[in-house]
């Protein structure tokens, strides 16, 4: 419209596109940081394109978060189909129940008439726990359904504002700290570089399954999370979209 093509929101998103090589970038207007519905804006954002991607059966991958929470918020049951089921990426109790993403899978599933299925698994697991829980047959039956995914909707994350948000120990911390962790996304921290300098154990999708799904869409905005973005789209697979906002995209354009 001419109204993004006047504040030149069209030309950041070919430049954002063409930086990162990435299949598309959708920007909105504002800083989700300074104002609160800015926030909204993304979920509506990438609600409409969810819509141009989705026709026929799919199954949708989701990560917790509240920009999740927004998205969610925003779906409608105009959807091309009616054949969606919406399950979370990984597992994610111990996040907000707002946040997590099994409340955020049912919202998506109530809003759209579609259906859900729940993933009671906690956000991190010990190694005795993840390795139990691999051989229970209901953990695997909702493994191989989300790597079957056809999306995979996710947020991305400030590093230190995720590790504090987890709970992560002092030492933990530190190591992260030192290793320059600027990023995060499905529990896996970055880099500037982009490489996975920590990890949370987590049953659920793993940032290799990624390869395998046919549409990746992050949703981050805020000009706080510009470092994290950066870092998550280094080594982002060449199928993310990206929604952003502006707040996030003038920063990411700084120095290009
Ligand atoms: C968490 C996800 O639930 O939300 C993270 O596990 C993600 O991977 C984070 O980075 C994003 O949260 P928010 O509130 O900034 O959208």
């Amino acid at each position: 419209s001419v109204m993004r093509e006047a504040s030149g929101i069209d030309v950041m998103e070919a430049q954002l596109k063409s930086i990162f090589q990435i299949q598309k970038v959708v920007i909105v207007s504002g800083d989700s940081d300074e104002t609160p519905w800015v926030k909204t804006e993304l979920g509506r954002a990438c609600a409409s394109s969810m819509k141009k991607l989705i026709m026929g059966k799919n199954i949708i991958a989701v990560t917790g978060g509240s920009t999740m929470a927004a998205v969610a918020d925003k779906l409608t049951p105009d959807f091309k189909s009616d054949d969606l089921l919406f399950v979370p990426a990984r597992g994610g109790i111990g996040e907000e129940v707002q946040n997590q993403a099994n409340t955020i899978c049912s919202k998506m599933a109530a809003n759209t008439r579609t259906k859900h299925r729940v993933f009671y698994v906690p956000d991190q697991v010990s190694n005795e726990i993840y390795t139990s829980f691999m051989k229970e047959p209901m953990i695997k039956e909702v493994l191989e359904i989300i790597r079957s995914a056809s999306i995979v909707l996710h947020g991305i994350g400030d590093a230190i504002t995720m590790a504090e948000r987890r709970k992560t120990d002092a030492k933990e911390l530190e190591k992260m700290r030192s290793e320059n962790a600027v990023g995060e996304a499905f529990g896996y921290y970055f880099n500037e570089a982009g490489e996975v300098v920590h990890k949370v154990l987590t049953v659920g999708l793993q940032l290799s399954d990624l390869d395998e799904i046919p549409n990746v869409i992050a949703v981050a905005g805020g000009s706080s999370k510009v470092k994290a973005i950066k870092a998550y789209l280094q080594k982002a697979p060449s199928q993310t979209i990206l929604i952003t906002d502006e707040g996030a995209a003038k920063g990411l354009l700084k120095g290009y």
